[in-house]
């Protein structure tokens, strides 16, 4: 039973959690298991070999953290820096914001470069911080790739080319929350330092397993780094690594084999056709949005994410009330506006495992909501526009062919 029951599947449409496939919901519904028998280890193997998969690394060391995308972030930073150490780090919405705090209380020097919300991270002032830091004083470059309060998409390619051209040491440290499984990541291509996600993102799983991957270099690093750490410390995985018992405490086996069934569906399916994927969802959103007469609150096209819209209400409308009503009278779930951009947008989460007719039907409900809260919409508009893109771009499912 739902806690609040309501008829039908609801129509979930925050940027994470995200839906679950049946398969996995099934693939965890099973017993505890000794997780020092034979069979967890050797599970555990092919999650390790296949996690890297998804994040384009093949010199990479995954870390399966029972956490979320915040303790993610905390095994990041604590294994690579140490207190005091200069980091650069971008705010332009409300996670990039929770990250920086979190630098802040863990006693980094953060050097912080801010954008407006709906504007991506200002690459050129990190040109300028990189040029007059011939010292190398800077020790990391924190980002993120894709902010999921605003639904901007940061440039990773070219903070990679940044970083070469000023031949600068810095780590990379990437957060790939809403980003990683459903948007083009290349951790070994770009540079990647440590990259990170969370099980309930696009991997389409229950929250509760934090993805850490760290280069060859981050592991290095991790050596000497100073910071205080204790449950998050990758030199006690490493250990038992190297064991071949791979758990230091106590995993989820739910998780575990909810992991394994979603690695199976995402590779039957294709990464590159998972992005594909993403991206007309992203592209028919934004086209409904158009139709609508609403703004984008991305500001340019090619910040655009193909995983999260924010999209701004006239000022005589109030954001939280689209998502309140959504989900009383519709069985809708769509994403409140947070912190400076509460009551200004609304957000249409467009990730995971999730299909074009889903979408349509979520923009059909947002229609009849925004003619609810007295704007005046053409019911049809949004979903005419985006069915008339899906109908000409949506290839044979794969798996079907
Ligand atoms: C980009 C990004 N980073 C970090 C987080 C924090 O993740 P969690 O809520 O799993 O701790 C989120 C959560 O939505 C996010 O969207």
């Amino acid at each position: 039973m739902d806690y609040v029951n309501g008829p039908g599947r609801n129509h979930l449409f925050v940027p994470g959690p995200v839906n679950i496939p049946d398969q996995v919901i099934r693939a965890m519904s099973r017993n505890n298991e000794d997780y020092r028998s034979p069979a967890i280890p050797a599970l555990t193997k092919t999650l390790l070999e296949d996690v890297k998969k998804i994040f384009k690394t093949t010199t990479g060391t995954p870390f399966l953290i029972p956490t979320t995308g915040t303790g993610a972030w905390e095994s990041a930073l604590t294994n690579t820096l140490s207190p005091g150490d200069r980091i650069v780090s971008f705010v332009i919405g409300q996670f990039s914001l929770l990250w920086v705090d979190q630098q802040q209380r863990l006693k980094f020097n953060v050097d912080v470069v801010e954008s407006e919300w709906g504007r991506g991270a200002d690459l050129d002032i990190l040109e300028s911080k990189l040029a007059s830091d011939s010292a190398h004083t800077i020790k990391a470059i924190c980002i993120v790739h894709n902010e999921t309060a605003t639904g901007v998409t940061n440039n990773l390619a070219k903070v990679r080319q940044l970083l070469d051209a000023y031949q600068h040491p810095a780590l990379l440290l990437v957060d790939g929350v809403s980003s990683i499984c459903a948007l083009d990541f290349r951790m070994d291509e770009w540079g990647v330092d440590v990259a990170i996600t969370g099980s309930q993102k696009a991997l389409s799983l229950p929250t509760g397993i934090g993805f850490v991957v760290a280069s060859p270099k981050a592991i290095e690093a991790s050596k000497s780094a100073k910071s205080l750490r204790v449950f998050f410390d990758w030199s006690d995985y490493l250990k038992f690594y190297k064991m071949g018992t791979y758990w230091p405490y106590t995993p989820s086996i739910q998780l575990l084999y909810g992991l394994r069934a979603a690695l199976d569906l995402i590779f039957e399916e294709g990464l590159e056709n998972i992005i594909a994927r993403h991206n007309r969802l992203g592209t028919a959103t934004r086209l409904a949005v158009e139709a609508w007469g609403l703004k984008n609150c991305t500001q340019e096209e090619e910040w655009f994410s193909d995983t999260v819209t924010a999209v701004v209400v006239p000022p005589y409308i109030d954001g939280a009330e689209i998502v309140r009503r959504a989900w009383k009278r519709y069985n809708l779930s769509l994403g409140l506006g947070l912190n400076k951009v509460a009551g200004k947008v609304f957000r249409i989460g467009h990730l995971g495992n999730l299909n074009e007719l889903q979408l349509l039907g979520a923009l059909a409900g947002v229609e009849m909501i925004l003619k609810d809260v007295g704007y005046p919409v053409k019911l049809g508009s949004g979903v005419a526009a985006a069915s008339a893109y899906l109908q000409n771009n949506i290839p044979l499912i794969p798996s079907r062919i």
